[in-house]
């Protein structure tokens, strides 16, 4: 009799246990280093939202903000050890896995225009860029957009020249520093959460970033000077770890594709307006004067760049710079 009961007791146990096994929902953690209402931020949220009602919370997305789960630098290497399951870093960063070919999107001045970006960034090459994190263990599942870069620094910037001496900020892509010693400047990376105390100390004198970067780390406070050369652009790529995305059941990963497609379109659009937004706001502080430029000065900072173009070249490899050219070069402003 103790037995029967013995064994029914351990039969119901085992079966309330797979039950709530069956419910326990597959956890995604997504890390990013940004504030959660910065562009990226609010996608990574519209993500969890839609993920977590399109699977009917058979996945629950945690979303780690502002670098509190992995640094800058840290986090490729995370995710490639599976030790969190999304990200979205900046394409500038992805020479760490040893593909260069990101870094294509830092060359100044090469797209003309937001429908040149996106006839790259959803056709074969951006296909193919996102098929090149394979090997590396990790899912290319788009791009995301941020903006095109303004510079900042505590002393005028009007014209190219003005840049010669200064010490700037910039995230640790090769191209991005032979923007800044091509314009005379000394390149510095550091994660864009130490640049508001880098600039305090005085170990920088300005930076680049769209706005919504400058803005939502409040670097606006701390410089006085920013020009509005939209020189060139900060985007990402939404990334997964390759071999869990690969293994999740097949419908539920049609219904991620789904919330990815969604948060996209949703990343895509709010990007542009949150930041014309914010360079309002941070021309309306008053803390830093901006300064719009002409089309003839625009020009002058195309020309003074251009250099960059060919460096650029032997970093990324010149067929894929040649193909863009081609690609963009059809796209009306
Ligand atoms: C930066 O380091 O400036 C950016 O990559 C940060 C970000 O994620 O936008």
């Amino acid at each position: 009799m103790k037995t029967l009961v013995c064994s029914l007791l351990a039969g119901t146990l085992f079966l309330l246990s797979s039950a709530a096994n069956a419910q326990q929902p597959i956890v995604i953690k997504f890390s990013h280093v940004l504030s959660p209402d910065s562009p990226k931020g609010r996608a990574a949220d519209f993500f969890k939202m839609r993920a977590e009602e399109i699977t009917r919370n058979r996945v629950k997305v945690e979303v780690y903000p502002n670098g509190q789960l992995f640094k800058d630098g840290e986090e490729l290497n995370a995710i490639q050890r599976g030790d969190v399951q999304m990200l979205a870093p900046s394409l500038s960063k992805f020479s760490v896995l040893g593909i260069r070919e990101f870094e294509v999107f830092d060359i100044p001045y090469i797209f003309p225009n937001r429908a040149a970006l996106k006839k790259i960034q959803e056709g074969t090459i951006g296909r193919s860029l996102l098929e090149k994190l394979d090997p590396q263990g990790v899912k290319g599942l788009a791009f995301w957009d941020n903006g095109f870069k303004i510079l900042s620094a505590n002393r005028p910037i009007n014209g190219p020249s003005d840049i010669r001496g200064l010490r700037l900020r910039i995230q640790g892509s090769l191209v991005l520093d032979a923007q800044m010693r091509t314009l005379g400047g000394t390149p510095q990376v550091f994660a864009l959460t130490d640049v508001p105390r880098a600039l305090k100390s005085g170990e920088i004198d300005g930076t680049e970033n769209p706005p919504s970067n400058m803005y939502s780390q409040r670097i606006h406070e701390v410089q006085q000077y920013a020009v509005e050369t939209n020189h060139g652009y900060l985007g990402y790529a939404l990334i997964a770890n390759k071999r869990f995305w690969d293994a999740l059941p097949a419908d539920i990963r049609a219904n991620l594709e789904q919330a990815v497609r969604e948060a996209t379109r949703f990343a895509n659009t709010i990007a542009w307006q949150d930041n014309s937004d914010a360079l309002a706001v941070i021309e309306h502080s008053g803390k830093t004067k901006v300064t719009h430029l002409s089309s003839a000065q625009l020009n002058e900072w195309r020309q003074a760049l251009l250099p960059v173009m060919k460096s650029a070249q032997q970093r990324v490899g010149s067929a894929l710079v040649n193909e863009i050219s081609k690609t963009t070069a059809s796209t009306s402003n």
